[in-house]
């Protein structure tokens, strides 16, 4: 499902409030909520709104676990650290455990970190399946989505949750969360804002498929439910039916 805002604020709102509803009724249903955080720059005005009044209060911080989808192997401190711009706009302000706090920190080599986080997530969700109540990602201009950049092995994973992936334009390695990783969520939400975004938001949502040139392609929850929250410019080349 597709739904349209007027800008990246409106959509903030409106992923700020999905997130405090998912949050709520997680929690009521099974006692906690898991959720995989996005990086980038767009999520960045949900997270704050997350931690204001009065959304903060709607949230059951205490049973919220809190992952992510991906990762630079930068330095904590780095900006480009997707950890640390989610602890400044939100998880520094909101009452969340610590404990319930779980970084994809690269202190080892990107492949034992991955590895590492697999074993956490493992160890998180006895179930054997990656069941995140809420998966949040964004959506690069080349189709990547979380670190599934085009024309990457790890594109084909199918038994790991985690992964290390080389992306030569920027130098460095990242983590990810694999696609069957994220596919086994109860609900994936895609931030897409922008006019830049338009001509890959209409490459992802037409027929033909192709994921090793759009990653983003791959991201089809077995069980769960998949939502676009877009706004207008990054919707400008859709053509959509109005509900
Ligand atoms: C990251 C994420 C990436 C991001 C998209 C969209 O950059 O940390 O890995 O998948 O969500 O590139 O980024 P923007 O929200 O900045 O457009």
């Amino acid at each position: 499902m597709i739904r349209v805002y007027a800008n990246l604020e409106a959509l903030s709102h409106a992923a700020a409030e999905l997130f405090a509803a998912e949050a709520r009724q997680a929690v009521q249903a099974h006692g906690r909520f898991a959720v995989a955080l996005a990086g980038g720059s767009t999520p960045r005005r949900t997270y704050q709104l997350l931690s204001q009044e009065p959304l903060c209060e709607r949230v059951p911080w205490q049973n919220t676990h809190v992952f992510w989808g991906d990762e630079r192997c930068v330095p904590a401190d780095d900006p480009r650290n997707n950890a640390r711009m989610a602890h400044h706009t939100l998880l520094d302000i909101v009452p969340v455990p610590s404990e319930h706090v779980h970084p994809m920190i690269c202190n080892s080599s990107p492949q034992e970190t991955a590895v590492e986080y697999e074993a956490l997530l493992h160890g998180f969700f006895t179930s054997g399946r990656s069941q995140f109540d809420l998966v949040l990602l964004g959506l690069g201009e080349n189709g990547h989505t979380a670190s599934l950049f085009p024309g990457t092995s790890v594109l084909k994973e199918q038994h790991r949750w985690v992964a290390e992936v080389y992306v030569a334009e920027e130098g460095l390695h990242r983590l990810t969360l694999t696609a069957a990783a994220i596919n086994q969520a109860a609900l994936v939400v895609f931030l897409v804002s922008g006019s830049d975004k338009a001509p890959i938001l209409r490459n992802v949502l037409k027929e033909a498929q192709d994921p090793r040139i759009i990653p983003a392609q791959l991201i089809k929850p077995v069980d769960g439910g998949l939502l676009w929250l877009v706004d207008r410019d990054a919707a400008r080349l859709l053509r959509l039916r109005k509900e």
